[in-house]
């Protein structure tokens, strides 16, 4: 066998890298999470009307754009550790910030600062993860950050649901001050990336890294695979422009919109504010059904994880798409119905949790998975943040225009108009995202270089 070792070989110092680093998912989670309940009680707090809520909302992915637009050229100027470091603190400055906030501006801006922090993170913990991670094990961790985020989105419910008996929404963002300091304390004694190291030209520190973390002195293949991968020219942004890279920025950029367009965050951030319009009056027992979509959607990304590689990408996305247009169809008619009463909390609560299971085995992963999949090496990281960067801003507009959707055109319509856009995705993902099982990295970018169907191919 090759010198690649096998996991089991491997030195658990790379998985003690990987779980730290996968916290910054978990902050991911958390702060994107933790706004659902706690609007609640800012709107009482603050006499928020229902735009200041969605700036307010809307605020931290304001910030995740920044944040995912400047992360390439940070992460690559000072390292991977060093930004993952900053990220840390950023996490840390704007939890304490907002849960200090005096004022609705105060808060913005601290959420603001949360969002750069978000954004940053969504890109270079898995870049640093899988420069760490030995190739056995790297697909995984893709997925892996997602589950991380699925947790962080629990545990942000949960604290809201700790806090929300004394309506102390300000704990309910403190509480986030803690595993950002555990990313910023962990971080502090885990080594830079080889991989990044190597591309400084400090050839040394990053072969003793490299040994450090594969647990053995002959790590000579591996280093010569990475010095030849760094060889190659990178390509700029104009060969972006080339047209044999359309078919996959199209991909990324319009998995990224289905992926935000069908709703999901109106469900991570407005479930609460959701089961309340369906007629559950206290806000903890929204927030405590809120917890169980929340479960839910960790549980089916286990699912996912374990299925990707087993019956295929395609297959999971259309099966959760087909979920995921049935479940808002049967949401948007509850809210037809008023008469339905007690009847239609429930109805609410189970297509809600129908559909983030959906959501979970399919477009939750699989975007993430695709854009790290189907660009060429050369241009792997500036394509990957410009899908990133139009993930965060579909967020941000179906964030900003969903209280309002619901008060001029009615609830129902418009979870009908997400059911309407996840149709559309059906048939955009019929037509155009490939199937990657089984295809390693090299395969795909001959087909995108060959300008033949990339589906079929
Ligand atoms: C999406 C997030 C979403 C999360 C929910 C991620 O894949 O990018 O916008 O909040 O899944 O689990």
């Amino acid at each position: 066998m090759s010198e690649i070792s096998k996991p089991s070989e491997q030195n658990l110092f790379v998985y003690f890298i990987a779980s730290i680093a996968a916290l910054a998912g978990l902050l991911f989670g958390y702060d994107t999470g933790v706004i659902s309940g706690a609007i609640l009680f800012i709107k009482s707090e603050f006499q928020l009307s229902s735009m200041m809520q969605e700036i307010v909302v809307g605020s931290v992915l304001l910030g995740a754009i920044i944040g995912a637009a400047v992360s390439g050229g940070v992460s690559d100027k000072f390292g991977r550790r060093q930004t993952i470091i900053a990220t840390a603190i950023l996490f840390a400055v704007g939890a304490l910030g907002s849960a200090f906030a005096q004022n609705v501006i105060w808060l913005i801006s601290c959420r603001v600062i949360i969002g750069i922090a978000i954004g940053v993170a969504s890109f270079a913990a898995p870049l640093y993860i899988s420069e760490v991670a030995p190739t056995e094990v790297r697909g995984a961790l893709v997925s892996l950050n997602q589950l991380m985020i699925t947790c962080g989105i629990v545990l942000s419910y949960i604290a809201d649901y700790a806090f929300s008996a004394s309506k102390n929404w300000r704990w309910m963002f403190a509480f986030g001050a803690i595993p950002a300091m555990i990313l910023l304390i962990g971080m502090l004694f885990l080594p830079e990336s080889p991989r990044w190291l190597l591309s400084q030209s400090l050839v040394r520190k990053a072969r003793a890294i490299l040994e450090r973390i594969r647990n053995r002195k002959n790590v000579n293949k591996e280093f010569d695979i990475i010095n030849k991968t760094l060889k190659q020219k990178t390509g700029g942004w104009r060969e972006l422009l080339e047209p044999y890279i359309r078919p996959a920025l199209i991909i990324g950029i319009g998995l990224a919109f289905v992926q935000q367009a069908t709703g999901i965050n109106t469900v991570i951030y407005y479930a609460p504010t959701i089961f309340q319009f369906a007629g559950f009056e206290s806000a903890r027992v929204s927030i405590l059904a809120t917890a169980g979509v929340g479960i839910v959607n960790v549980f089916m990304t286990i699912v996912a994880i374990w299925l990707l590689d087993k019956i295929g990408r395609r297959p999971l996305l259309f099966t959760g798409l087909i979920g995921m247009i049935l479940s808002l169809g049967v949401l948007g008619l509850a809210f037809r119905m008023p008469n339905l009463s007690g009847a239609l909390k429930w109805i609410t609560v189970a297509s809600l949790a129908c559909y983030i299971a959906s959501f979970a085995i399919s477009l939750g992963p699989i975007f993430w998975l695709i854009i790290a999949e189907i660009y060429p090496l050369k241009i792997r990281g500036r394509a990957m943040s410009i899908a990133t960067v139009a993930n965060w801003t579909f967020n941000m507009i179906v964030a900003l225009t969903f209280l309002t959707i619901a008060e001029k055109l009615g609830r129902s319509s418009a979870f009908w108009l997400y059911g309407l856009v996840a149709i559309a995705g059906f048939i955009f993902c019929y037509l155009f995202v490939p199937e990657t099982k089984g295809r390693t990295l090299e395969e795909i970018e001959v087909t995108l270089r060959s300008g033949k169907c990339f589906k079929k191919s």
